[in-house]
């Protein structure tokens, strides 16, 4: 970690047929986690990984492994992934009856339990359960493809996140994830996120080290 900044390149965007070299080269430049996007297909749109994806980078490195579950009733991967070596586990309110519940099990089973809210999901879910929560994951683009621009209106619920956050002295992690790049990243950051997901900004780009670099010295500048 470097000031608080934790940068998480999100395996989505990366080349699979290069995935042990690219995960590489993101550690290798100090990448803090590595974000998994599991989509079913329901939830959203596209379907991704699966446990055998969070095994696979676990025998890459001992970083954390933040899991992002875009699936409906997320409860049924929370025992699998944990033993697969998955870190965070982060689920969608509207996916579960009893999130509070799901919450409970993910810290039993040894994971940081989070929370992740859709550009038209209210703050109030989190707040309803403000004291189960590691992190809260600001989604700043509908979740289910990599690529897509950062939602005007984002930096804004950002802002309202971390206040509610600090109202609450909350031990927790703000992440935001879809569109951050270097264009992007400052402005999420100077709203008070402290943990930024990005694909296509460094898994497209010529030189992903690099960039996972670059987008840690665009919140820096602006500290
Ligand atoms: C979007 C996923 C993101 C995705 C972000 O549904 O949750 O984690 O990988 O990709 P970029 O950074 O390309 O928007
Ligand atoms: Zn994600």
């Amino acid at each position: 970690m470097t000031n608080g900044i934790r940068i998480a390149p999100s395996v989505l965007s990366a080349d699979l047929a290069r995935l042990t070299d690219q995960v590489a080269q993101v550690l290798e430049a100090g990448a803090d986690w590595l974000h998994v996007d599991v989509m079913d297909g329901r939830f959203v749109p596209n379907i991704t990984f699966g446990a055998s994806m969070i095994e696979t980078l676990r025998k890459l490195t001992d970083k954390p492994i933040d899991v992002h579950l875009m699936v409906v009733e997320p409860e049924h991967y929370i025992e699998s992934f944990a033993g697969a070596g998955a870190s965070v586990f982060t689920l969608h309110p509207e996916a579960t009856i009893h999130v509070q519940r799901q919450l409970d099990t993910v810290k039993k089973l040894g994971m940081m339990a989070g929370l992740a809210l859709n550009p038209a999901t209210p703050l109030a879910h989190a707040e309803e359960v403000v004291r189960d929560l590691d992190l809260l994951l600001i989604m700043t683009v509908n979740p289910g493809f990599g690529g897509q621009n950062y939602l005007p209106g984002s930096s804004e619920k950002i802002q309202r996140a971390r206040a509610l956050l600090t109202a609450h002295r909350a031990q927790c992690f703000l992440e935001v994830d879809g569109g951050i790049s270097r264009q992007t990243i400052a402005a999420a950051h100077q709203a008070g996120a402290d943990t930024f997901v990005a694909g296509n900004a460094i898994f497209a780009s010529a030189n992903p080290g690099r960039e996972v670099q670059e987008l840690r010295r665009r919140c820096m500048v602006t500290v």
